[in-house]
């Protein structure tokens, strides 16, 4: 687990972080967000912490962050695409932009497909370090994620 500064360890932030959450009704959820926000990522580790501190099964847990798409537990490359292949992306042509992703990936450039971003008017829609991009074509994404390259 990464070090999150100050002298506290991972495994510590991780707990503060449940603790801001614990009194929310429902709290897995927001802790999820606020640990993958913060590490980029929820590794066995901190799904470990996470069941503990919330007397929760690990198995509950890594369920979560496995069922829902915004979840990760692999580190990701610099630069993370994700294109939308739902059905309304799709008539816009996100099989293009999938394809124009694809070809980027490798080396810093990691692409993972989403099921739609809720952004179906503007479409096709794709990610780029967590930046939604909306009415993208392939010449847009290589620009998004040269600006990306360039930021990381
Ligand atoms: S189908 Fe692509 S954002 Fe909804």
């Amino acid at each position: 687990m990464r070090q999150a500064g100050s002298g506290v360890t991972g495994e510590e932030r991780v707990r503060a972080i449940v603790a801001e959450h614990r009194t929310r009704p429902g709290p897995l959820l927001p802790v999820l967000h606020a640990l993958q926000h913060e590490f980029g990522r929820i590794d066995a580790a901190a799904v470990r912490t996470v069941a503990d501190e919330l007397n929760l099964s690990r198995a509950d847990v890594h369920g979560v962050v496995s069922f829902y798409s915004d979840f990760r537990s692999d580190p990701v490359e610099a630069v993370h695409v994700r294109v939308c292949r739902g059905e309304a992306c799709q008539a816009l042509g996100a099989e293009q932009l999938y394809d124009a992703a694809t070809d980027a990936a490798g080396g810093d450039v990691s692409v993972e497909q989403v099921f739609c971003f809720g952004n179906c008017a503007l479409g096709p829609t794709v990610e780029v370090n967590g930046r939604l991009r909306g009415r993208t074509g392939p010449q847009d994404l290589a620009a998004a994620i040269a600006a990306a390259r360039t930021a990381s």
